[in-house]
């Protein structure tokens, strides 16, 4: 045991989702743009504000980095890594598969985690060592064996204008290689489900440290493997990740990858 964070992440955590499960009611969700596909709106930037506060006073000798307001690793040995909305493109057109992520790290290395997505009802935790919960349910991946009968998921980053190709032949090889392919939105909430056994690989490039930091712990935790695309160890902040049941993992990585240079 690391030491006892799930209880105060769960807390923040439950605290936060009254707020989005507030937006998710809206009639409507206004945003503003950080580029002409990637959207914020008010509910983003007041859960992260709820978060910073709620962390810092739980626990005041960590480091803070949040996707809305940045933040620096810097002369912290141990930091949070949060995600006020994952799937924000959902929560503004009310799809409410959208959750709320919070993950301490240490160095590159995970070591606690939540995500809730309040209208999934659903809360996920973990911490080294201690196995991935959900709603206080231990989970664990899949255990399929072939790719011919697992469901693959990814996600389009926001350079996804730029990667029309890459993504295109990403999707093509899961459509040769998969018995379904899904993209749902929400990185965070694709390896929750990965950890619970309900999708069975997940890939993506382009993705951002607070995408993952949570959900790579659960799969790991679940029983899964996580790496970058090579199938190097995964660098939380080298903006790709591969996930999965380690009985296809590379088998699937071998397939989803074919055509592209990694
Ligand atoms: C996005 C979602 C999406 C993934 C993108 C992420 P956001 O996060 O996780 O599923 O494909 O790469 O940026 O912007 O909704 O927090
Ligand atoms: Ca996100």
């Amino acid at each position: 045991m690391i030491g006892d964070y799930s209880g105060g992440i769960a807390e923040i955590l439950r605290e936060a989702g009254e707020l989005l499960s507030e937006g998710l009611k809206q009639d409507n969700r206004s945003f503003t743009r950080k580029n002409s596909i990637d959207l914020v709106t008010c509910w983003d930037t007041k859960i992260e504000q709820l978060l910073t506060r709620r962390l810092e006073e739980l626990f005041p000798d960590h480091g803070i980095i949040g996707e809305e307001g940045g933040g620096s690793r810097e002369g912290f040995r141990r930091c949070f890594i949060v995600d006020p909305i994952d799937g924000t493109t959902n929560f503004v057109h009310g799809f409410p598969f959208c959750c709320i992520s919070i993950a301490c790290v240490e160095g590159n290395a995970p070591i606690a985690g939540g995500v809730y997505a309040p209208a999934l009802d659903k809360l996920f935790l973990a911490e080294t060592g201690s196995g991935a919960t959900c709603n206080g349910e231990p989970v664990s991946v899949s255990g399929i064996s072939s790719c011919d009968e697992a469901l693959f998921v990814t996600g389009f980053s926001y350079e996804r204008r730029h990667q029309k190709e890459r993504l295109l032949q990403i999707v093509g090889n899961g459509i040769s290689s998969y018995q379904g392919v899904r993209r749902t939105g929400s990185a965070a909430l694709d390896l929750c489900y990965v950890a619970s056994g309900i999708f069975d690989f997940y890939l993506e490039t382009g993705i951002h440290a607070w995408d993952i930091a949570a959900g790579a712990l659960f799969v790991e935790e679940a029983g899964g493997r996580v790496s970058m695309l090579d199938g190097s160890p995964l660098d939380l902040f080298g903006r790709q990740i591969a996930a999965g049941n380690p009985a296809i993992f590379k088998e699937a990585l071998k397939k989803t990858l074919e055509g592209l240079a990694v």
